[in-house]
């Protein structure tokens, strides 16, 4: 299995800090945002990874990361996304890299205290299909939520203003090679994007979906408050526990 992070947009939920820098290279207490969702591949065995981003600062990855040798790793790759497009659209920039492999893709905002590493097992054994992973929270309408038949997920609505359930749907996702072929039949949302749910909704509609619970606490760090909880969670407890 290849890992994907994705990095780029506009991050204009935490405008100004992000006129002049990615959203990305921000600190999250004492490391670069990036530096949690590579590390969360990287502990869960995967060494061929692919950072895709873009805008000003594409070139500042290359300068933070060099080739990924404080994580252990020989080589990155990189990718770069010409303009805006949404999560889908900067994982269709993966489809090369992949090469019908099965791929992890996690959002360069998301952090989690502890790490993927059973969920990826499972998905390397599951034939093919998708895996996601739940956590429950206390704002679901912020988020994708999953709606429920029993323990099947039967949709996931994005941002709904009456959650169906109390879980989001955390940007760590695993996919088959056929993500690529999803993407290219999506249409943009209201927001003007390819939303990452819609390429889950095709899995769940094929019953083609199997999900975990994340262990440990997940934040993403997009918006000014997450930002600042994700910074004190880490300085608290720590993140990336094996
Ligand atoms: C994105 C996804 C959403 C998911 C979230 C996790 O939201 O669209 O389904 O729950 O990431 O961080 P966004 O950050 O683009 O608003």
């Amino acid at each position: 299995m290849k890992g994907v992070v994705l990095a780029g947009g506009l991050g204009s939920r935490l405008y100004p800090l992000t006129k002049v820098t990615n959203k990305h290279l921000l600190p999250v207490y004492n490391e670069p945002m990036i530096y949690y969702p590579l590390r969360i591949l990287v502990n869960a065995g995967i060494d061929e990874i692919l950072i895709v981003t873009g805008g000003n600062n594409a070139g500042d990855f290359l300068r933070l990361l060099e080739n990924g040798k404080d994580f252990g790793l020989k080589h990155i790759n990189y990718a770069y996304q010409q303009g805006e497009g949404g999560i889908a659209a900067a994982l269709s920039l993966a489809e090369h890299f992949a090469d019908r492999d099965k791929i992890a893709v996690v959002l360069g905002d998301n952090i989690i205290e502890g790490n993927i590493k059973k969920a990826a097992e499972k998905f390397r054994t599951q034939k093919d299909g998708a895996r996601i992973l739940l956590k429950e929270v206390p704002d679901p309408q912020r988020f994708g939520v999953p709606v429920f038949d029993g323990k099947r997920i039967i949709r996931i609505e994005e941002k709904p203003e009456k959650p169906a359930s109390h879980y989001a749907v955390i940007g760590i996702y695993m996919y088959d090679y056929r993500v690529f072929e999803f993407i290219q039949s999506l249409k943009p949302s209201q927001r003007g994007e390819l939303e990452i749910t819609d390429v889950n909704n095709f899995y769940i509609r094929e019953g083609n979906m199997q999900w975990d619970v994340l262990e440990g606490w997940w934040s993403d760090a997009g918006t000014f408050e997450s930002l600042q909880s994700a910074g004190q969670m880490v300085a608290k407890t720590g993140a990336n526990k094996l």
